[in-house]
C-alpha cells in the first residue's frame, strides 16, 4: 500500500510492558492515525505487550533468540514474519534488541524507534537513569528512524520533559512515558500521511493538516 493514500500496515516489535503499543493502538482506534497494526512480535514470551495485543485482537507472535542457531537466523525469522504480514512500517516499542542489517535493508527508513531521552544524549538502555545521574534539568523523548547504530538514526520528533526537584527514576520515567504516548502516535501519523522526507541526517516534515 502506498504511504499517504490509505491506512498503512504497522508491525510492532516489543519486549516489555507495551504501554507504547497500547498508546499507538488507542490512537488508531480513536481515528488519529491512519494505520492498522498488522502484527506484534516479541522476543520475550512473558512480555505484557503480547497480552495487550491479544486483548485487542491483534495478530501476535513470539520469536525467541534461544530457538535459533545464531543471531542472523533469528533476525531473518522476524523479518519473514513482518514481510508475511505485509508491513509498511516497523515501530520498535521497547524492543530490547539491536535490529540487524538485513532488516534495515529490507525496511529502509521504515523502522522507527522511541527513546526515553533527548538524543544524541543518553543513548542505550539506561536513558532515564543516565539523564538523572548526569543531573540534567531537561530530558525528554526522541522518535527516530533506525540505522545500524545504537539510537543514532535520523530524528523525526522530540519532546522535552523537565527534570523536577526530587525526581527519582520512576517519577521521571512516568513523565517521559506521558510524552512518549503523545509523540509516537504523532510520528507514525506523519509517516502514514507521507509527510516525512529523509534528507541525510535530517527528517523534513511536509506541511499538512495537524491535529494539534
Ligand atoms: C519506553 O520508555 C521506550 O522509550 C523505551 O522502552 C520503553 C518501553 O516501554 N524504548 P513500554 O514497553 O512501551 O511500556
Amino acid at each position: 500500500m502506498a504511504v499517504g493514500e490509505s491506512r498503512i500496515r504497522l508491525g510492532i516489535l516489543a519486549s516489555g510492558s507495551g504501554t507504547n503499543l497500547e498508546a499507538i493502538a488507542q490512537a488508531i482506534h480513536d481515528g488519529d492515525v491512519p494505520a492498522e497494526i498488522a502484527i506484534v512480535i516479541s522476543d520475550n514470551p512473558k512480555a505484557f505487550a503480547l497480552e495487550r495485543a491479544k486483548r485487542r485482537g491483534i495478530l501476535y507472535r513470539v520469536v525467541q533468540l534461544s530457538e535459533f542457531d545464531d543471531r542472523p537466523s533469528f533476525d531473518r525469522e522476524v523479518l519473514a514474519a513482518l514481510t508475511s504480514a505485509q508491513v509498511d512500517l516497523v515501530a520498535l516499542a521497547g524492543y530490547m534488541k539491536l535490529v540487524g542489517a538485513e532488516m534495515i535493508e529490507a525496511f529502509p527508513n521504515r523502522i522507527m524507534n522511541i527513546h526515553p531521552a533527548l538524543l544524541p544524549c543518553f543513548p542505550g538502555e539506561q536513558g532515564v537513569p543516565d539523564a538523572l545521574d548526569y543531573g540534567v534539568k531537561v530530558s525528554g523523548v526522541t522518535v527516530h528512524f533506525v540505522d545500524e547504530g545504537l539510537d543514532t538514526g535520523p530524528i523525526i520528533a522530540q519532546e522535552a520533559v523537565p527534570v523536577e526537584e526530587g525526581d527519582d527514576v520512576e517519577s521521571l520515567q512516568n513523565r517521559i512515558h506521558a510524552a512518549e504516548y503523545r509523540i509516537y502516535p504523532k510520528a507514525i501519523r506523519l509517516f502514514a500521511e507521507g509527510r516525512l522526507v529523509v534528507d541525510g541526517r535530517r527528517v523534513r516534515v511536509l506541511p499538512g493538516h495537524d491535529l494539534d
